[in-house]
């Protein structure tokens, strides 16, 4: 029997996570450890509410005496740490949430990880550590970090922690580091649901920029499976990067969903850019790969699924867009220049 703690277990990936474990393990607890801030929700994990299995704490990364008791109360030996501030727009608006979650959490963790001698700590973590990645290479998890938003350098910071414990104090980590992750419950300030759900709504779609940059968009079951993995096989001490290989522009993702929903091209509005935007993503997934990992959708079939879910669960994502996000969104785009 494995006990997990799932950090974070309350958002887009992590609700993911947990909803994969249950489904493919018996033997298993999984309590949900989350602070639930205005991307945390429990709609996200309602279909497995009442499983056995599963418990939910409401809680914070940062508290110390918390954590600790979610680890003693129900016997945690494995700790899968999702919880972050997450959108890196938000992070250049104001980054002070983002170094308490993502770096000082982390450490929260961390040290709680080595107190109760756990069999493992796994940090999820973002291709965004490399930093923009020139035409014609490919990051591997030995180059060095180079964040350039507050979200990435917060995460890369994390990172460097967790290696940290692992060679000062032998902590039997892993990290994984994503590619942008699209499917049910991404929360819509994330491009493939915003956009979705704008243009179900004939409203917009406001494309940074020229909408030339490129990501490696992946579905999100595909990064689950793979962060199983490395936890059943992953070698301890090690980093994989987790997406499917290959990048798409943007505009080229924005065509295909707006094709899926059968709406024009006449929604897409270029608008002024991010500050400090990465132009390109690019991971080598070789190291993952040869551990047995394939992704299961291409960019396309991950997005068109994608759309489909929106489309199909309006229930999900117009309470969200009814509330905190409004604010938010006149905040981000109200007085956006429009290019074009
Ligand atoms: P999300 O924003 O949907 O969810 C984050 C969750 O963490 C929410 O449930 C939130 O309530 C919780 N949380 C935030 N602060 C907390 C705190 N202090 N204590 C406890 N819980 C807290 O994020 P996501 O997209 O699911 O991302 C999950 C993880 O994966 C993050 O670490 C992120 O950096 C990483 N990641 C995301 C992507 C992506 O494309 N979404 C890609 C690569 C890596
Ligand atoms: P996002 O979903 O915010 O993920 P990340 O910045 O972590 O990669 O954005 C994905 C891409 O889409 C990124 O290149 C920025 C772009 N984008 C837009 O063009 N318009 C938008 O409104 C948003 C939110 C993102």
């Amino acid at each position: 029997m494995r006990n997990y703690l799932i950090t974070g277990g309350a958002g887009f990936i992590g609700s993911n996570f947990v909803r994969y474990l249950l489904d493919r393990y018996d033997d298993i607890r999984v309590v949900v450890f989350d602070k639930l801030t205005y991307a945390g929700n429990l709609d996200n994990l309602l279909d497995v509410q009442d499983d056995p299995r599963y418990r939910f704490v409401r809680g914070d990364i940062c508290d110390k005496e918390a954590v600790a008791r979610a680890i003693q109360e129900h016997e945690i030996d494995t700790i899968v740490n999702f919880a972050a501030e997450t959108h890196v727009d938000r992070s250049i608006v104001d980054p002070d949430a983002f170094i308490q979650t993502d770096v000082y959490g982390t450490y929260v963790l961390l040290e709680a990880a080595r107190q109760f001698h756990l069999e493992r700590y796994h940090q999820i973590s973002t291709d965004e550590v490399y930093g923009d990645v020139p035409p014609g290479r490919s990051s591997t998890e030995t180059d060095p970090v180079a964040p350039r938003s507050p979200y990435a350098a917060s995460k890369a910071s994390a990172d460097l922690m967790v290696l940290a414990y692992h060679t000062t104090y032998g902590l039997p980590i892993t990290i994984t580091r994503g590619a942008n992750n699209i499917g049910p419950y991404q929360y819509p300030e994330k491009v493939v649901p915003l956009f979705t759900t704008n243009a179900i709504d004939d409203l917009p779609l406001p494309v940074y920029g020229d909408g030339r940059q490129m990501r490696d968009y992946q579905y999100v079951l595909d990064h689950c499976e793979a962060i199983d993995l490395v936890l059943q096989r992953g070698r301890i001490g090690e980093i994989y990067n987790v997406g499917t290989g290959q990048e798409m522009e943007n505009i080229k993702m924005v065509e295909i969903l707006l094709d899926e929903l059968g709406k024009p091209r006449s929604l897409i509005q270029h608008v002024e850019d991010r500050p400090g935007h990465d132009r390109r993503y690019s991971l080598d997934v070789s190291k993952l790969k040869a551990l047995g990992w394939q992704p299961r959708h291409t960019h396309e079939e991950a997005i068109r699924k994608t759309v489909r879910w929106y489309v199909e669960n309006e229930w999900w994502w117009r309470k969200i867009r009814n509330g905190e996000f409004q604010e938010y969104y006149r905040r981000q785009y109200g007085q956006r220049r429009v290019l074009r």
